[in-house]
């Protein structure tokens, strides 16, 4: 059973031994281990039940590490790294051999960040290794942003948890890649669409897939509650519609005649960061109240507004 604490020390000694410790970042939990032991990475995928073609984050302290782990940093790509790190940002790089494959799932690129939190870049400051992390939850599941959450459901095989309390972001990091030298983002996150843009103008974005070789993780069903979860436009309450009971996921009203405890507003003021920020603590509430079904409403479809309804897409995907 892990204990859960704030001891760096205890951290890097367990991972020291190839053993993995969940961390806090400014996104959601890691699962991490050292991304230089095959052993280690092997077993991050086990205790996820991740299936091995998904590959995995790593996190570094510093841009310094870069030279021994990818080959080069494209001009944009250093723009975005000076502007965002640390910071709820990935680059796909192009990958050195001192990286395992089992970490790219074979993959000639790694994916990369510096993450923004100040427990963890002590901890990665003090390691001799970086850390690959996927978010540390069970494959498929809501992403944790407590330590709480990591410990209801990995707690049995894992030793210990870092705690550094609530994610600020509470959405995973915003993937950026450049196949053929242009930018384009592989899975909308944490960092904005608008504020890379700032940086180096218009880009691309994937829409999600099911079955994209570019981007393997990209699943469509993902983020998911266990139970049924549908989203629609917007929430309004037709009396009858439903026999079941349910739960409300809202953006920024209550619904009238429905008990409030059965309901979450993700921001009352109607604002998109604190809405990331509350998501996936809300689905997971949302799960486990004595309800049948959970309903969902998009969210403005602008700056974190696209990956909140990215996220409810694919949660609704089944
Ligand atoms: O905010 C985050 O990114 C969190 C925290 C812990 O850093 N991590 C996270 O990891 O969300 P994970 O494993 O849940 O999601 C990583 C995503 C997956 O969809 C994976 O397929 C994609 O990154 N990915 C990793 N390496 C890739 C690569 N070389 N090419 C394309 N996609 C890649
Ligand atoms: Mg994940």
């Amino acid at each position: 059973m892990a204990t859960t604490g704030h001891d760096i020390d205890k951290a890097k000694a367990y991972l020291g031994q190839g053993q993995l410790v969940a961390i806090p970042t400014e996104t959601v939990y890691g699962l991490a281990g050292n991304a230089l032991d095959e052993a280690a990475v092997l077993s991050i995928f086990q205790v996820k039940n991740r299936p091995s073609f998904d590959p995995l984050i790593v996190h570094i302290a510093s841009t310094d590490t870069l030279p021994i782990l990818v080959k080069e940093v494209p001009a944009l790509a250093l723009r975005l790294a000076e502007a965002y790190w640390p910071g709820p940002l990935t680059l796909l790089l192009p990958k050195q051999s001192l990286i395992p494959d089992l970490v790219t799932s074979g993959l000639d690129t790694v994916a990369i960040r510096i993450p923004n939190h100040p427990l963890t870049l002590r901890l990665l400051q003090a390691l001799d290794f970086p850390l690959a992390a996927p978010s540390a939850n069970p494959f498929g599941y809501i992403s944790p942003t407590q330590a709480r959450h990591v410990a209801e459901q990995l707690g049995e095989k894992i030793p210990y948890i870092l705690d550094g309390g609530e994610c600020e972001i509470g959405i995973e990091s915003t993937i950026v890649g450049f196949p053929d030298g242009k930018p384009l983002v592989y899975r909308l996150g944490g960092l904005s669409i608008e504020a890379i843009e700032e940086v180096i103008g218009p880009v691309n974005y994937l829409p999600h897939s099911t079955s994209s070789p570019r981007a393997p993780g990209m699943l469509q069903s993902h983020y998911a509650p266990r139970k049924p979860f549908y989203l629609q436009e917007k929430l309004e309450l037709q009396p009858g519609a439903s026999e079941a009971i349910t739960g409300y996921l809202l953006f920024d009203k209550y619904l009238e005649g429905v008990p409030r405890e059965y309901q979450r507003v993700l921001s009352p003021t109607g604002d998109l960061v604190q809405a990331a920020q509350k998501l996936f603590a809300f689905l997971r509430e949302l799960d486990t109240l004595p309800v049948a079904e959970i309903r969902a409403e998009m969210v403005p479809e602008t700056g974190l507004g696209r990956a909140i309804n990215d996220r409810l897409r694919r949660a609704a995907a089944r």
